[in-house]
């Protein structure tokens, strides 16, 4: 195998997407700390520290305590290179957590044993099936009284609609937590041991091999009927259902205690899948393949105010980094050379001189990309799959506070909505504008960027949440059919969609319309 090949089959890139709280920071943070990326936990996030408050970009996040920046986590383990993309887990999300998706090979969700599947999850597991890429569920907090076991994994198959395999199954839980039941491995893990007493190996029949005090205990009998029952009515384990991402491997554990997180990571690395072909507009690009390609998922501006700079955050698709390269932007055919890059970990950036496939390198930009954006290192130029456009729930309407200054505001506005920051309408008769988002914070990242970087107070009314429904048969929509509770717009490439004020306003539209062929975008 060529050294390109065997860099690129190393590579494991994913995501960890969760609730807040679940613990996806305390589970990076064990993972870096095995992975000797980091020396000790409480480095990740500077939640709690103010580390990250060096930053105006980042007054958000110091105000609200919260991560908006999501960040890149490198390192190797037994041979595997892993990146680790961070997506902020708070409410307030963005479009950005969701696009992070979009460069990741496999997902991690956590799941908290006492709250089971959360709303946030919902959303970001939609993303990951939208994309059939393989997800690997952690159910954490073992170490507290949660959910009975059997009842989160048919949460997780009800709620989310996806089949599972636990790979082990817990011991009781809480204070009454004796360890796991390790059907892969077979053994079991205890929870407060170390060293050699810490597994406990299983016979052909999945028996402790040597008889053990926990074998008198309730919760034992409990778990082994509980096993014979996912052994008889189970879903068998398939290596291939995983990588299409129609089974995820379950896991139990308990981050804050480092349980189980190793033995997860090491099942994880042998089934997740290295980097994936990418779809373009001259068919698949194979990630082993020598001519360098990438494409820009995220803008991040401002991560260092000494500089003022924005960075683009590229994953790479085929062929090799090399620091000095040139490449030529496919959307405008310019050719640039790369001398400019970094490669994030932790809290800490460093330059980077070469990468493959599955890796991701930050570009510093003046303006020069757009979310989507393919780079390639050929002659022959080509254009990744268009990102999806995410179909936005809250509204806004902006106008510029001082009316002198118009010719700013537009042009803030313009660059913002091309960067992939917010989502932009407007009114079908009078253009005003109104702003799209995910999530809220979008809109205070808008109002706080138009103010420092293009210096342009904004004006802005919140219309609340609204569905928002794509027209497919535009001749057939007038002016005369919007109304406040289904407002007619149009988005920045002219297409014609209704904001509806809610569900039952939707309905009431398509029953008295049934001629108009209303679409979400994500569907
Ligand atoms: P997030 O990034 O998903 O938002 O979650 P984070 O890791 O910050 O964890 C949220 C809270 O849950 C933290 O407590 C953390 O210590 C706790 N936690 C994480 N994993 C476990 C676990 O396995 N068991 C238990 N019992 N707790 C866990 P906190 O009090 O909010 O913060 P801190 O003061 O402990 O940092």
């Amino acid at each position: 195998m060529d050294s390109l090949k065997e860099e690129v089959l190393s590579r494991r890139t994913f995501a960890i997407i969760s609730h807040p709280d679940a613990g996806k920071t305390t589970l990076t943070e064990k993972l870096l700390l095995f992975g000797g990326a980091i020396r000790d936990a409480g480095t990740v996030k500077g939640k709690k520290t103010g580390k990250y408050a060096t930053s105006d970009w980042m007054e958000i996040e110091k105000q609200r305590g919260i991560s908006v920046t999501s960040s890149v986590m490198q390192f190797d383990y037994q041979g595997f290179q892993v990146n680790i993309l961070d997506t902020p887990g708070h409410q307030d999300f963005s479009e950005d957590t969701y696009r992070t998706l979009m460069a990741v090979d496999s997902a991690v969700m956590i799941v908290d044993a006492a709250k089971g599947i959360e709303a946030q999850t919902i959303k970001l597991f939609k993303v990951c099936r939208m994309r059939g890429i393989p997800i690997f569920t952690f159910i954490n907090k073992l170490d507290r009284q949660g959910k009975p076991p059997l009842e989160l994994l048919a949460e997780l198959e009800e709620v989310l609609g996806i089949e599972s395999f636990p790979m082990n199954w817990p011991i009781g839980m809480g204070k009454e937590f004796f360890g796991i039941y390790d059907r892969y491995y077979h053994r079991i893990e205890q929870f407060r041991a170390d060293g050699e007493d810490r597994y406990l190996p299983l016979n052909e029949e999945g028996e402790l091999m040597k008889e053990h005090p926990i074998q008198q205990s309730s919760l034992y009998d409990q778990m082994l009927e509980e096993v014979l029952l996912l052994d008889e009515a189970g879903n068998e384990f398939s290596k291939e259902r995983v990588q299409n991402g129609t089974l995820t491997p379950v896991f139990f554990g308990s981050a804050l205690t480092n349980f189980g997180v190793q033995t997860f990571l090491e099942t994880y690395l042998q089934f997740a899948p290295a980097p994936q072909p990418r779809q373009s507009d001259v068919g698949e690009i194979d990630p082993t393949g020598d001519v360098f390609s990438g494409f820009v998922f995220k803008i991040q501006a401002n991560m260092n105010p000494a500089h003022r700079d924005r960075i683009a955050f590229v994953r790479i698709c085929s062929g090799k980094f090399e620091r000095g390269m040139n490449v030529t932007l496919s959307r405008t055919g310019k050719s640039m050379k790369l001398s400019q890059s970094t490669q994030f970990l932790a809290d800490d950036r460093s330059t980077v001189n070469e990468a493959v496939s599955g890796d991701i390198i930050g570009l510093y930009d003046t303006g020069t990309y757009q979310i989507g954006d393919t780079l390639v290192g050929g002659k022959d130029l080509f254009h990744f799959e268009k990102l999806p456009q995410f179909t936005p729930e809250l509204f806004m309407k902006v106008s510029a506070k001082n009316v002198m200054k118009q010719k700013s505001f537009h042009k803030g506005v313009q660059q913002l909505v091309q960067e992939g920051a917010i989502q932009l309408y407007k009114t079908v008769r009078t253009e005003e504008y109104i702003l799209g988002a995910v999530g809220q914070l979008q809109f205070e990242v808008f109002e706080h960027r138009m103010n420092k970087e293009y210096h342009s107070e904004v004006r802005m009314e919140p219309m609340g949440s609204k569905i928002a429904l794509w027209i497919k048969n535009e001749k057939d929509v007038d002016e005369s059919l919007s109304t406040s509770r289904n407002l007619l717009v149009k988005d920045r490439y002219d297409r014609l969609l209704f904001l509806f004020e809610n569900d039952f306003a939707s309905r009431w539209f398509q029953e008295k319309n049934p001629n108009i062929e209303l679409y979400n975008l994500m569907e």
